[in-house]
């Protein structure tokens, strides 16, 4: 690989990756997840779990790039014969394919937020049914979903990512900034305390299985591992640049943004809807249904609501761009397509399948596979099933192909420290591989209906 094609430093290397993993998946995904999988518990585990397993992932994934200097599949199969480690790289390669269509529908429905919001028709999505009527409705729901696409795909296409990125590195502090502002406003409402304490009191009663499952799966999501994302930024990433420290920053910067958005959405249940259980657990709608509530109540909700949906619009759609960018590098690569041949055939591949998701709450709504709705369905194949999988790949290709003595040279190269090498060294061969393999079985259990999730 040639100088071109490497990041310019450390900063260049955090910010493309920082980039990628700040999106839909801190701000609307782990906050239902926390609401529903018991709050202060949910929180403790998913903590945990990044700071040890989610360190080791990272690290691990970069170091293959870097080591191999290849995309994920390739990079498998310069390294091992070994045909079951060799689709352990392919899935790698996949899971991105399968999870851009849907994360593309939730970006149509960020969009919908934040048009309504700048037409002045905020208001009345803080109705109770506003959101279940967008949603099943055919022809709203696709279009925006659509439009998304057409965003996340034109930007690909006009290869502005320079300026995307210009725009996603102003947006994102001043995300942050917003976000602490209306979590500020939202938990001081009466009520709120309630909410704050939930989220952040760890109740062991609420704790079992499916808190562990659910923390995994969703770190994984989050810090984009098992996705062939980080094995590729490795691959561009300098041997000067620490890669212990860089996984350090992005995981804080990660899951900070994610702590956040529970401030937000949580303690806003409770003001709002007084806490009720359903309205904690009712999954992928929650930020849909609680903030546009929020924003009602407020002096100037309108526009605050407008900001607030184009910042996650922006963050939605860095992390599309990275999903997206890896179908059109891939056929590029593989199929030897022109860009915009490749470009024009994700575009129809991601509009065809995140069709069955979007329309999955409207017309297909009757239509379920192993009982879930499409959206659903891929998201827990991927989360659930294929990532695992591919971790554990990682994990055999770390201790069986490479060794953990190289990888430690890697870490080490020109004098760096490798501080938590014992720590890694555990995680990698014994405590990852058994937790992926646990979150399997468990996951196929529930495919056939033995456990619910
Ligand atoms: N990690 C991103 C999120 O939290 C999702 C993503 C995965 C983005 C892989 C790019 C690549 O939303």
């Amino acid at each position: 690989m040639d100088e071109r094609h490497q990041f310019g430093g450390r900063l260049g290397f955090i910010l493309a990756s920082a980039g990628a993993a700040v999106g839909l998946g801190n701000i609307w995904r782990f906050p239902y997840l926390a609401a529903k999988y018991g709050g202060g518990i949910f929180l403790l585990v998913y903590v945990i779990f990044c700071v040890t397993f989610g360190y080791t992932m990272v690290v691990a994934e970069t170091a293959i790039g870097r080591i191999t200097r290849q995309t994920p599949a390739t990079a498998f199969a310069a390294l091992t014969q070994n045909r079951l480690l060799r689709i352990g790289g392919w899935l790698n390669a996949i899971v991105p394919l399968l999870i851009a269509p849907y994360y593309s529908v939730i970006g149509g429905w960020v969009l919908k937020y934040f048009v309504a919001y700048l037409t002045g028709q905020g208001a009345a999505l803080a109705g109770d049914t506003a959101f279940s009527a967008f949603i099943s409705s055919p022809v709203e729901a696709e279009i925006y979903f659509i439009l998304f696409a057409a965003c996340t795909l034109g930007v690909i296409y006009l290869g502005v990512r320079g300026g995307i990125e210009r725009v996603a590195k102003m947006a994102m502090p001043l995300l942050v900034v917003l976000a602490l502002l209306i979590s500020g406003y939202i938990c001081t409402r009466p009520g709120a305390g309630a909410g704050i304490r939930y989220y952040l009191v760890p109740d062991i009663t609420k704790f079992s299985y499916k808190t562990l499952l659910a923390a995994l799966t969703q770190m994984f999501f989050s810090l984009s591992i098992a996705m062939g994302i980080l094995i590729t930024f490795g691959a561009y990433m300098k041997r000067e640049v620490g890669i212990e420290d860089a996984t350090f920053q992005i995981e804080i910067f990660d899951t900070g943004i994610a702590v956040l958005a529970g401030f937000m959405i949580i303690p806003a249940v409770f003001a709002y809807s007084g806490g009720d259980a359903n309205a904690l657990s009712s999954g992928p709608s929650l930020m849909f249904v609680t903030i546009p509530k929020v924003f009602a109540s407020m002096a100037g909700g309108g526009f605050v609501g407008g900001l607030f949906f184009a910042l996650v619009f922006f963050a939605a759609l860095t992390s599309a761009i990275a999903l997206a960018e890896c179908s059109v590098s891939a056929l590029e690569e593989r199929l030897h397509w022109s860009r915009s041949r490749s470009t024009i055939a994700s575009f129809v591949f991601l509009v065809a399948l995140g069709s069955l998701s979007c329309l999955g709450f409207g017309p297909l709504a009757n239509v379920r596979i192993f009982g879930m709705q499409f959206l659903d369905f891929f998201d827990f194949i991927t989360n659930s099933v294929m990532m695992p999988a591919a971790a554990l790949a990682i994990c055999l290709l770390i201790t069986k192909v490479i060794g953990l003595e190289r990888v430690a040279e890697e870490l080490e190269f020109g004098g760096q420290r490798f501080k938590l090498r014992p720590v890694f060294n555990f995680m990698i061969r014994w405590v990852c591989p058994i937790c992926v393999i646990a979150v399997l079985i468990f996951s196929i259990a529930s495919m056939m209906g033995l456990i619910s999730l």
